[in-house]
């Protein structure tokens, strides 16, 4: 389309350009016959045809400036908004992200049955496990696609592209070797907080096949671009909870509604607009209660329709909108048991004891810089 308004534009021009020597010569006949304009002096034909074709390639170029772009990214914007409304796992578009393997590729038979089902409780976790849940009432009616972006398959979407090519591993939080199902589990008791799924149940092991099936792509120990969370940089500031007011009322709240507490669905079976805080949302010993975690969810995916390419927050606006929205009310968890290594704390987890000598107040809100100037130091 571009390219046709290009070329139909090249040929006006030179239409024209011809057309004025044409006139050159009709100016040159005319001379003796009245072709002068009051001061006797020829009319610039020429000149304005110069005008004319230049005032032309100006606005070609304006033209292509202004609409080029936007023609190429918003064409592959629909395919990929096509190609997702088909699947959540099919390629968004030519970039070197992660994007999940295609739904083709899901095995045959019960196996693939398994994974399928494994997608649906990713997706709509709510329907089958939230507070009316048809198969157990386990978790608060958030669904895990609400922080696990297209079931887990959006580039920088918080997606599984590296569990299965992970686990089990070692984790600090528990200071132990986890399995994927004690991760899962990790989420249900805590972003979802409520109580962990049965190993053995065929939900557990239909959310097991799924994330194995996601990372069937991904070597053992890797982790391809666009893995999880974007990690931003600190500020050289704390966060400021109002700030990040300002930010919410302005980009946040629509959605997710002035006492964060987000919409339900017309028959309540799970979230339209999923809560930031309040009973319903996670509770304190969740991921996204620390601010990096936060903070670079929200700015590669909030509000909704942003992402790492085109995101609609600055990074400090995403820092202070996480201070704001983790500092309202939300359900406790006891986490006596977590970090049995209190060194090895994450810089922006927000309850003490600490190694380092910092406050909660700054494990909190930052700035972090310097936390990580002592750690270092002291390595
Ligand atoms: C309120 C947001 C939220 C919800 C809801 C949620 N999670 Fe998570 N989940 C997170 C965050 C944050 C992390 C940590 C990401 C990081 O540290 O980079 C995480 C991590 C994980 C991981 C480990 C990822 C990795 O690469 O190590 C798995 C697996 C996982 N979640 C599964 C689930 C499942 C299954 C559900 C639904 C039962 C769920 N989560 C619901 C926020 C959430
Ligand atoms: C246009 C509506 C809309 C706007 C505006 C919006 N969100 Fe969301 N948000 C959503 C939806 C929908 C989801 C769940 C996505 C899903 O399940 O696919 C979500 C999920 C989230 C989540 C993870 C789930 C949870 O409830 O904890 C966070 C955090 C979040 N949004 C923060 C924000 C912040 C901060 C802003 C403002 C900068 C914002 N959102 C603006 C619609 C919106």
């Amino acid at each position: 389309m571009g390219i046709l308004l290009i070329v139909s534009l090249l040929l006006g021009a030179l239409v024209l350009l011809a057309a004025a020597s044409q006139m050159k010569k009709v100016a040159g006949k005319a001379k003796d016959t009245g072709l002068l304009d009051a001061k006797g002096t020829h009319l610039p034909i020429q000149n304005v045809a110069w005008a004319v074709v230049l005032l032309m390639l100006a606005s070609l170029v304006l033209v292509i400036s202004r609409f080029d772009s936007p023609f190429g990214s918003s064409a592959t914007g629909v395919d990929s908004l096509t190609a997702n409304a088909k699947s959540g796992t099919t390629q968004q578009g030519k970039d070197d992200l992660w994007h999940g393997p295609d739904e083709s590729t899901m095995p045959a038979g019960e196996a693939g049955e398994l994974v399928k089902y494994g997608k649906e409780l990713i997706a709509h976790t709510s329907k089958y496990l939230g507070p009316k849940g048809s198969v157990k009432a386990i978790s608060n009616g958030m669904n895990c696609n609400n922080c696990h972006l297209d079931a887990g398959t959006r580039a920088w979407g918080n997606n599984y592209a590296a569990v299965y090519s992970a686990y089990p591993k070692f984790r600090e939080r528990s200071g132990s070797t986890e399995t994927i199902y004690k991760r899962v589990n990790d989420c249900f008791e805590r972003s979802l907080n409520g109580q962990p799924l049965d190993t053995n149940s065929k939900e557990m092991k239909a959310i097991y096949a799924y994330i194995q099936w996601l990372g069937t792509g991904t070597a053992r120990g890797g982790k391809p671009k666009g893995t999880g969370i974007v990690e931003l940089a600190y500020m050289d500031r704390a966060a400021d909870p109002e700030k990040g007011k300002a930010v919410y009322v302005a980009k946040c709240q629509s959605c997710h509604q002035a006492e964060g507490q987000g919409t339900l669905n017309m028959e309540k079976t799970e979230y339209t607009y999923p809560p930031l805080w309040g009973k319903n949302s996670y509770n304190h010993g969740a991921g996204l209660y620390r601010l990096s975690r936060f903070a670079g969810y929200v700015k590669a995916n909030m509000p909704l329709g942003a992402t790492h390419q085109s995101p609609q927050l600055t990074d400090e606006e995403a820092w202070d909108v996480a201070a704001y929205v983790n500092s309202q009310p939300r359900p406790g968890k006891d986490l006596s048991a977590d970090w049995p290594k209190i060194a090895a704390k994450p810089i922006d987890h927000p309850f003490g004891p600490f190694a380092d000598g910092f406050d909660e107040n700054q494990h909190k809100y930052g700035p972090f810089g310097p936390i990580k100037k002592k750690r270092n130091l002291q390595k």
